[in-house]
């Protein structure tokens, strides 16, 4: 078993290389069993959750490769085997259930285990499934699985209840390779749902309106092989910020889209941080003025992102004052709570909010990565507090963040993995 530990508290400085999105090459991954030619993703990011997506379409029968040397993830789907696939991968990662509108559109068939909850939620499939059903898909459920099967999709207006951002891509896949027209309402507005219209463009798709609320698919017959770079990892680049902002330091951070940031980016500098120099997707964050307590509610984009959640209250822990933070998106998001409180944190929950008031100093001990985002609010809660922190469970850290401690480590923190 693996954990990091991260002495604090030191100073940050100098500059930090942020990958591709997590939450983009995911789907784009799943996209490429629409096409059966060879497709190639640049600057992919080896993550653990892309390796299980991976593993997933090998055991489809499809090749997949990744070259170290230049980080170019090549998959070729052609002689993918449209069976049940594997249940234990489906049920490890929540996105593996994103082949599943691919799979329909280009078999007319998908049988999948159904997706187990996880800590953060009980993130339910029904948007997902009511998209497919308009599309003309019947559905059947029972012993666990959930099958879909059509003749034909044909496009038709869907309304999402939620702007879900997993239901908006898998839908998408879907349509894409439908016949006639298909109008998402309601849909999410993430920078990766953007992404993954785009890729999809390229291939040969007809999309439009992906990154509005309203996106229209007008089916085409097939999709072409294509080489492909997906965005920046906005909340690798977040937690970075933060990162500035917790140690009051001044780094520089290379590979952002402000746009894709704005709603993090203006929270923090209501909280006292300050922003300069954007030029060539690089940022430099300054976090060493006074912060101030701030108010923060969870949204879908454009709103503030719950996969910043956490590690802005490992940020207000330290800050005076205040501070309230309402998660909307996942009623579970809180678990990181209990171990901030362990490092000497003072935060109250009441129902979906939690109550900060800022304290001087943490003080180090054993804690828990409890989710992804989590395990991020833990490094960033080390890097400040008295002493050795030790974090375990961090296989969640590994599923989103890339070689997390050297990036650190570049940046001057003393930070590193052990074997226990
Ligand atoms: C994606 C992101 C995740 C992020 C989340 C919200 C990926 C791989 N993951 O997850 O990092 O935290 O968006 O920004 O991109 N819901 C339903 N019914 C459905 C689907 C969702 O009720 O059919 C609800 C969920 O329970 C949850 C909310 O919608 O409360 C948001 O979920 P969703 O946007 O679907 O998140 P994911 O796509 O799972």
């Amino acid at each position: 078993m693996e954990k990091i530990i991260v002495n604090g508290v030191k100073k940050l400085r100098g500059e930090v290389n942020i990958s591709c999105a997590k939450n983009s090459i995911l789907p784009i991954i799943a996209a490429t069993i629409l096409c059966p030619e060879s497709i190639v993703i640049n600057n992919a990011p080896m993550l653990e959750d892309v390796e299980v997506i991976c593993k997933l379409l090998r055991e489809l029968n499809c090749e997949v490769d990744f070259s170290k040397i230049d980080d170019k993830l090549k998959i070729n789907t052609s002689n993918i085997n449209p069976i049940d696939a594997n249940t234990e991968l489906i049920r490890k990662m929540r996105a593996s259930f994103l082949i599943m509108g691919a799979m329909l559109a280009r078999f007319g068939y998908c049988k999948l285990s159904l997706p187990g909850g996880c800590n953060i939620g009980s993130r339910p499939i029904d948007l997902h499934l009511k998209g497919f059903k308009l599309l003309g898909a019947d559905i059947i459920m029972g012993y666990g699985f959930v099958e879909v099967k059509t003749k034909k999709l044909i496009g038709n207006r869907i309304y999402l209840d939620f702007p879900s951002v997993g239901a908006t891509e898998n839908i998408l896949m879907a349509a894409v390779l439908a016949e006639g027209t298909t109008i998402i309402e309601n849909a999410a507005q993430e920078p990766e749902i953007e992404d993954l219209a785009r890729f999809l463009n390229k291939m040969g798709a007809n999309i439009e309106g992906a990154g509005r609320g309203k996106i229209t698919i007008h089916g085409v017959k097939d999709l072409k092989g294509i080489e492909y770079t997906p965005i920046y990892d906005r909340i690798e680049a977040g937690t970075f910020m933060i990162a500035a902002g917790i140690t009051n330091s001044t780094i520089k951070i290379n590979g952002v889209n402000e746009e894709h940031l704005r709603p993090v980016i203006e929270k923090l500098k209501e909280c006292g941080l300050v922003f300069s120099e954007y030029k060539n997707n690089s940022i430099i964050v300054d976090g060493s003025r006074i912060k101030k307590a701030v108010d923060i509610k969870t949204l879908p984009y454009p709103g503030f992102p719950t996969d910043m959640q956490a590690q802005m209250m490992s940020l207000l822990s330290v800050t005076e004052g205040t501070s309230v933070i309402t998660e909307t998106v996942f009623e579970n998001r809180f678990m990181h709570v209990t171990e901030l409180a362990r490092m000497g944190a003072n935060i109250k929950i009441d129902g979906r909010t939690a109550i900060i008031e800022g304290v001087p100093q943490l003080t180090a001990c054993e804690v828990k990565a409890t989710d992804l985002r989590a395990g991020a609010a833990m490094i960033l809660a080390g890097l400040v507090a008295d002493g050795q922190t030790e974090i375990g469970d961090i296989y969640h850290i590994d599923r989103g963040y890339v070689n997390v401690e050297e990036k650190f480590r570049k940046l001057g923190a003393d930070i590193y993995r052990i074997d226990v």
